[in-house]
């Protein structure tokens, strides 16, 4: 059995997070946390009942009576909002175009960095998100800072939203992508950014195994310690 350690994964949209992720937690039997689907959680819950976006407040008092569970799968991971699967409706265009103004909000990330730290203790774990290695889990024992070009990013969105049915064109895509990376990194809470300790790892000429078996290398060398 091998020792639980805590790996960060941060970095902007579309890099390929939460697919290196999965197979690093599926690897070493690490729970896999997915903390940008906590957003969009909330984000959903919001729409779905008019909350007003702006508001720090009204979207904390949702999160306060919203219960979330992220359950491991054969997938990955489900997304459980009040009992009810909406693993794939939290990635519907129209989530996505709001999540970063919900995300941007003081309390709603102190509540959301709470809860994420509690899903994390005492476990191994791969998280990933924007905050995780500067604001979330600062002690992680491994963080990892994955980048790619834009037009890579939006080109395997592309293909995974083709696999889903889900029909974009390209270049909405690469705008999508580049407005949420301007949102995430300039908002003033936690923004997106490399943490010091950080190991940048930029994918765009790089397969999912690659950037996987290298994460994990990184990471055996950290439990040997
Ligand atoms: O990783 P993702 O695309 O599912 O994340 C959705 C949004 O949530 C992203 O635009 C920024 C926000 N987010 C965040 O602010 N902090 C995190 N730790 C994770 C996601």
């Amino acid at each position: 059995m091998s020792k639980g350690i805590i790996i960060a994964i941060d970095g902007p949209a579309a890099a390929g997070k939460s697919t290196i992720a999965k197979r690093i937690a599926e690897k070493l039997n690490f729970t896999y946390i997915d903390t940008g689907a906590m957003y969009r959680a909330l984000t959903h819950k919001a729409l779905q009942l008019g909350i007003d976006m702006d508001s720090d407040r009204d979207l904390s008092k949702l999160l306060e009576e919203t219960d979330i569970q992220l359950q491991p799968n054969r997938d990955g991971q489900a997304v459980i909002i009040d009992g009810k699967d909406c693993t794939e409706v939290i990635r519907s265009q129209e989530v996505t175009a709001n999540v970063s103004q919900v995300a941007a909000h003081t309390n709603v990330r102190k509540m959301m960095v709470a809860k994420q730290r509690d899903l994390a203790a005492g476990i191994g774990v791969v998280m990933d998100g924007r905050d995780i290695g500067t604001a979330v889990l600062p002690n992680a024992d491994l963080k990892i800072f994955m980048t790619a070009s834009v037009e890579e990013r939006a080109d395997r969105r592309y293909i995974e939203n083709q696999r889903r049915g889900i029909q974009t064109s390209l270049a909405q895509l690469i705008a999508d992508i580049k407005e949420r990376d301007r949102a995430d990194s300039e908002r003033e809470v936690s923004p997106l950014k490399q943490a010091e300790d950080a190991i940048l790892l930029d994918t765009t000429s790089l397969s999912i195994e690659e950037v996987a078996d290298q994460v994990i290398e990184l990471a055996e060398k950290r439990m040997e310690r």
